[in-house]
């Protein structure tokens, strides 16, 4: 076989995960430790979390829909309250709401960075208004100060979902997730570091640190015995296996981010001369993208299942990423339908992702980029 045939049969992913020798000495100590749940590794690894976010406390969770879900339970959102949350989001952010009976009241997202528009959100905000849900999408950090000041007039609560932005600088040069606000994160397989499945929860004070804890627990408080609960709770657990997946990956954290921000900077490279095609913003003054998917934006009038399916075809894995929220059966149910959030719904239609993870090289980079020029019919 030829090289450049035996080259175009291995397929590109979409993501893949960086695991390596540390993650299977941490992971074989829990399973030679025999405690595989509720042991030493989970609160290790909500320690080292922390401490590089540079907060006080963060709480492990089975996943990052059930760190919004206790974030929306913490906040005491449910049957009657609206929350002005983004349509241009993964469907978690607006699920959690529906799980306590609170409404996502919709805003649209701003043009450059797709994160949910101050203003949108200022006339959104009505008389059953308690909460802002912002969404760092695709790690751009959502427009704080401007959010902040708006829930502070009408005394609002906020809840960041922060599940794609692990690593992000905000606009006023903080990471986020460690603005003082509820905050989540998501360490699914193709995050920025992962456990597997799993999340974060970052509380406001101690006092919700150890409600948080117990509220994952089934109710249970930490000097509690196994069958005594005071409170309605969830098992919401990560496992001390998960964790010591998590411990291994925030020892590596910086240099995940930096190898994603380089693959990065190579597709923004060979993608310039790319007739009609956007690619994401890395950085607006001091706001800086936590790079977690590779999405661009396919030219005016191109077809864009054709495009997939012929990447596809030639072993480039590609999505549609994403698609509204609001548009889904069970939220159109609520009201919502197409032509409300232009913005978004525009977004929507025409956003591919590319295969992005941090041991991408530039000859994937390249290949990738190939294929994408030759799907657009740019090819040369
Ligand atoms: C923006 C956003 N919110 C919430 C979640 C939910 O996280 P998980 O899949 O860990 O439940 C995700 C995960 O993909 C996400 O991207």
């Amino acid at each position: 076989m030829n090289p450049d045939t035996q080259r175009n049969r291995q397929q590109v992913p979409l993501a893949r995960p960086e695991l390596g020798a540390r993650e299977e000495e941490l992971v074989l100590a829990v399973l030679r430790s025999g405690q595989l749940s509720l042991g030493e590794m989970g609160g290790r690894f909500e320690r080292e979390f922390a401490a590089w976010l540079g907060v006080e406390d963060a709480v492990m969770v089975s996943s990052g829909t059930a760190a919004l879900h206790l974030g929306v339970r913490m906040l005491g959102w449910g049957e009657g309250d609206e929350v002005v949350t983004s349509p241009f989001s993964f469907v978690a952010s607006a699920n959690c709401l529906l799980y306590e009976g609170a409404k996502p009241v919709f805003a649209d997202v701003e043009e450059e960075t797709l994160d949910l528009d101050p203003a949108a959100a200022a006339a959104a905000v009505g008389e059953r208004t308690v909460g802002l849900l912002p969404v760092h999408i695709f790690g751009f950090p959502a427009a704080m100060p401007g959010l902040e000041a708006l829930a502070q007039r009408h005394g609002l609560g906020i809840l960041e979902d922060a599940c794609e932005a692990l690593g992000a600088i905000d606009s006023e040069g903080r990471k986020v997730g460690a603005r003082g606000n509820l905050a989540t994160f998501a360490f699914y397989a193709n995050k920025q570091m992962t456990t597997g499945e799993g999340g974060m929860i970052v509380p406001r004070d101690p006092g919700e640190a150890a409600r948080l804890r117990s509220e994952r627990n089934q109710g249970r408080a930490v000097d509690m015995g196994w069958l005594d609960h005071d409170r309605l709770g969830f098992n919401y657990r990560l496992s001390d296996l998960a964790a010591a997946l998590g411990v291994a990956q925030v020892e590596k954290l910086d240099s995940l981010l930096a190898r994603r921000a380089a693959v990065a900077r190579m597709y923004e490279q060979r993608l310039a001369g790319l007739e009609g095609v956007r690619t994401p913003v890395a950085s607006r003054g001091a706001e800086v993208r936590s790079w977690f998917v590779y999405t661009v934006r396919l030219p005016r009038g191109a077809d864009r299942d054709a495009v997939i399916r012929r990447l596809a075809g030639r072993g480039v894995a590609s999505k549609a990423y994403l698609p509204c929220i609001h548009l889904f059966p069970h939220l159109r149910e609520l009201g919502y339908s197409e032509g409300q959030f232009p913005v978004a719904e525009a977004a929507a239609a025409d956003s591919l992702a590319l295969p992005f993870f941090p041991a991408m090289g530039e000859a994937q980079v390249d290949r990738v980029c190939q294929e994408l020029a030759a799907a657009l019919g740019q090819g040369s």
